[in-house]
């Protein structure tokens, strides 16, 4: 008996580092996605998980890739497979990018910083959003990858045009306007827990607090959180804590068109990517505007609940645009098969925005290496399992209706 137990009995070496604790701790994105749930006040860990209203199109965005099963080849020699792609112009590891997300200090005070930081070592570009909690130039110089920015206009047409320029003279390669959000989709998730940015403290954020001790130190010993790109700039800076509907009411602009998409055109001379389109007929009017990608996204279901599912347009959209501009599939993707889901029915990438975010809140910057490797390795083993050995033979015939 005793040699029985000696022979399977093994102690797993304890991890030492916060990467090798994730690693043993979460499989996959779901799981860090739990450890994020234990390790963030409820507030914070809500602000992310959560989307509009019913939450019917944020959760209809992940089981839209559930609706389609592989059709997977065999005897295909898959001893080189190689996940990597061009996009706009720019090789990359994997076909991702790694969404804009707001106020990304509030998970992890590296926020941006490590988001981008992470991005870089893996070659795949990060998005700046508008209202992030560093600046354009503060992002650009701790991460000299590739750098997207992702524009909310804003009603001062003169902050407007300074944010783009900006975003110019540091160098990032796209100008993303962000084209869903006229006005602010109601998260009620955030109506319940009165969040605020910066949050305020009250009794239930002061027990909230108690209980995720490890958060809370962290987050009083860094700097106070303000829209940096704006610091200064406009009297909603985060200055005072806000609402982020009642922000987004009052400061971006319900005016913005075509006509300023066009007028955009004409100032940047980057690589233009309309996020937030959801339908062939818009997706048509930003190749004819000279856009040079488009992200097909309901914002991750946090704006109009009942749009559709960002998956079920790739393949319309595809077949109506595709040979003009780069179509990019945002929402849902938890998993790198995922990614190649939406590939085979015709998107040339796709972007993640929670997916890294439970990284960042379950680990910091090593949550979100970690997050863009399961991804990784998830694709690479899903191209292997499906017969293909680029991303080139990935196809719709490798896709059948579930
Ligand atoms: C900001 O863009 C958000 O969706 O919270």
């Amino acid at each position: 008996m005793l040699r029985t137990l000696r022979s399977v009995l093994r102690f797993r070496r304890r991890a030492r580092t916060r990467a090798e604790r994730l690693r043993a701790q979460a499989a996959n994105i779901d799981d860090l996605r739990s450890l994020a749930l234990r390790r963030l006040p409820s507030g914070v860990f809500n602000y992310i998980d959560g989307g509009a209203e019913d939450e019917v199109t944020m959760r209809a965005n992940s089981a839209a890739f559930r609706r389609w099963n592989f059709a997977p080849r065999v005897l295909c020699d898959v001893s080189q497979v190689d996940t990597s792609t061009t996009l706009l112009g720019r090789r990359l590891p994997i076909p991702l990018v790694l969404a804009p997300a707001g106020f990304s200090r509030m998970p992890d005070p590296d926020g941006e910083l490590a988001v981008a930081r992470a991005a870089a070592r893996a070659g795949l570009p990060y998005s700046l959003s508008t209202v992030a909690t560093r600046s354009i130039e503060e992002v650009a110089a701790a991460a000299d990858g590739c750098n997207w920015f992702q524009l909310y206009p804003l009603r001062d047409r003169d902050l407007t045009r300074d944010l783009v320029r900006r975003a110019a003279a540091a160098g990032y390669q796209a100008m993303m306007p962000t084209v869903d959000m006229a006005v602010s989709g109601r998260r009620e998730r955030d109506v319940r827990h009165g969040f605020t940015l910066p949050p305020q403290i009250g009794l239930g954020t002061i027990l909230d607090g108690i209980r995720h001790p490890g958060w809370t130190w962290r987050f009083i010993r860094s700097e106070p959180i303000v829209f940096s790109n704006v610091i200064g700039r406009s009297a909603a800076d985060g200055n005072t804590p806000v609402a982020l509907a009642d922000f987004i009411n009052t400061q971006f602009d319900p005016g913005f068109s075509w006509q300023d998409v066009a007028w955009l055109r004409g100032e940047w001379q980057g690589a233009l990517v309309v996020k937030g389109i959801q339908t062939v007929a818009d997706a048509r009017i930003a190749a004819d505007h000279g856009c040079d990608a488009i992200v097909l996204s309901n914002h991750g279901g946090r704006q109009l609940d009942g749009a559709p599912p960002a998956l079920d347009l790739v393949a319309p959209v595809a077949d109506a645009v595709g040979d003009r501009v780069a179509v990019i599939c945002d929402g849902g993707v938890r998993r790198g098969g995922d990614i190649v889901k939406a590939l085979a029915l015709g998107a040339h990438a796709c972007m993640a925005g929670r997916a890294y975010l439970y990284g960042l809140g379950a680990g910091g910057e090593a949550g979100v290496d970690y997050a863009i490797e399961l991804l990784a390795e998830e694709m690479h083993r899903t191209m292997a399992l499906i017969g293909c050995t680029s991303v080139a033979q990935i196809s719709r015939a490798h896709v059948a209706p579930a």
